[in-house]
C-alpha cells in the first residue's frame, strides 16, 4: 500500500489529490490545521474509499515544529512515506512595496522552511527504499510573478530552487522532485483572493472573476480534479523519469515556453 503524506489536506487542491491517493486505496496522512475539518474529511473518504488508510495529523506550517510533528506522524503510523505533497495555505496578499520583515520571515516559514524541512526528514526513507516521490503545491507566480503577491512570488520561488537542487541530489535513488503550478484552480482560497480583490476595486466578485477567467485561454478557472490529475500522475510509478520539473496546469495562462 503507498503511503501519501498529504499537506492543506481538508480542502481545494490538498484535497483533490487525497481523494485521488483514496480512490487508488493509498494508506494517508491527512495534514492541516483544523483537526475537525480533517477527521470529518478522513472519516468521509474512509466510507467513500474502503480500500483506503486514511490518519490524520494537525500541524500549522506557519510554526517552526510542523515539519517534526508531520514527519514524526508519518512514521508513528505508517513506517514513513512514499509519497509526500507539499501543500499547506497561502500567504496574506501584499504588493511588493508594502512587505515587511515580519511578513516575510512568516511567509519563509509556511512557504520555504516547514516544506523544506519536512521533505528532507523524509527522503531519506524514500532513498533508502530506491522509491519516493515529492510533489509540491506552488502558484504560477513562480514563473510570472503575481503583482499582489509578493510574499508568495518571493518564499515559493526559494522553495522552487530548492526543489530542483534536491531532484539532482536523489534522482538516482529512485526519487523524484517536483511541482505543480496552478494558475486559477476555483478553490476556496481562490474564491477569497476573488472577493478581496473585489472589495479594493470596488467591483462585484462576478465582475473580478468574469475578467480573471476572460484572461485564461481556457476561458474558465480550473476544477480541483483536473489540478490533482497532474499531481497525482507526477507522483505514480508513469512518472518515473520526469524528476526537476515545474508544470503549469492553469489552462494556458502562461504566456512563456517553459
Ligand atoms: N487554487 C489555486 O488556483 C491556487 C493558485 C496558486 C497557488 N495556490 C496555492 O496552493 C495552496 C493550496 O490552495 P487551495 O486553493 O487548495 O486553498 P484552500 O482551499 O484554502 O485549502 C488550503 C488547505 O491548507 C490548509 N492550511 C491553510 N493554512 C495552513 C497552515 N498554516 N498550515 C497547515 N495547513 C494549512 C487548510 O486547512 P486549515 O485551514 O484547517 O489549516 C486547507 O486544508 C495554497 O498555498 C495556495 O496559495 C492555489
Amino acid at each position: 500500500m503507498t503511503r501519501v503524506v498529504v499537506g492543506g489536506a481538508s480542502s481545494g487542491l490538498g484535497l483533490a489529490i487525497a481523494e485521488g491517493f483514496a480512490a487508488s486505496g493509498a494508506e494517508l496522512l491527512l495534514w492541516a490545521r483544523n483537526r475537525d475539518r480533517l477527521e470529518e474529511t478522513a472519516e468521509r473518504l474512509r466510507v467513500e474509499h474502503p480500500a483506503a488508510t486514511v490518519h490524520v495529523a494537525a500541524a500549522d506550517a506557519s510554526c517552526p515544529a510542523a515539519a517534526e510533528q508531520i514527519a514524526g506522524a508519518a512514521t508513528a503510523l505508517m513506517g514513513g512515506a512514499d509519497v509526500l505533497i507539499l501543500n499547506a495555505g497561502g500567504p496574506p496578499p501584499c504588493p511588493p512595496d508594502r512587505t515587511d520583515a515580519q511578513g516575510w520571515r512568516s511567509a519563509l516559514q509556511l512557504l520555504t522552511v516547514t516544506p523544506i524541512d519536512l521533505a528532507t526528514r523524509l527522503l531519506p526513507g524514500m532513498r533508502a527504499q530506491g522509491w519516493g516521490r515529492v510533489v509540491a503545491v506552488l502558484s504560477s507566480g513562480v514563473r510570472e510573478p503575481l503583482p499582489e503577491l509578493a510574499y508568495s512570488n518571493g518564499a515559493r520561488s526559494a522553495l522552487t530552487a530548492w526543489l530542483k537542487t534536491i531532484s539532482a541530489t536523489v534522482a538516482s535513488d529512485g526519487v523524484t522532485v517536483n511541482g505543480v503550478l496552478p494558475g486559477r484552480i476555483d478553490t476556496a482560497r481562490v474564491a477569497a483572493l476573488d472577493a478581496g480583490r473585489a472589495e479594493r476595486e470596488g467591483r462585484s466578485v462576478a465582475e473580478v472573476r468574469a475578467a480573471s477567467a476572460a484572461a485564461i485561454p481556457a476561458g474558465r478557472y480550473g476544477e480541483p480534479r483536473e489540478f490533482a490529475a497532474v499531481a497525482l500522475f507526477l507522483a505514480s510509478e508513469a512518472g518515473s523519469y520526469v524528476t526537476g520539473s515545474f508544470l503549469s496546469c492553469d489552462g494556458g495562462q502562461a504566456r512563456g515556453t517553459w
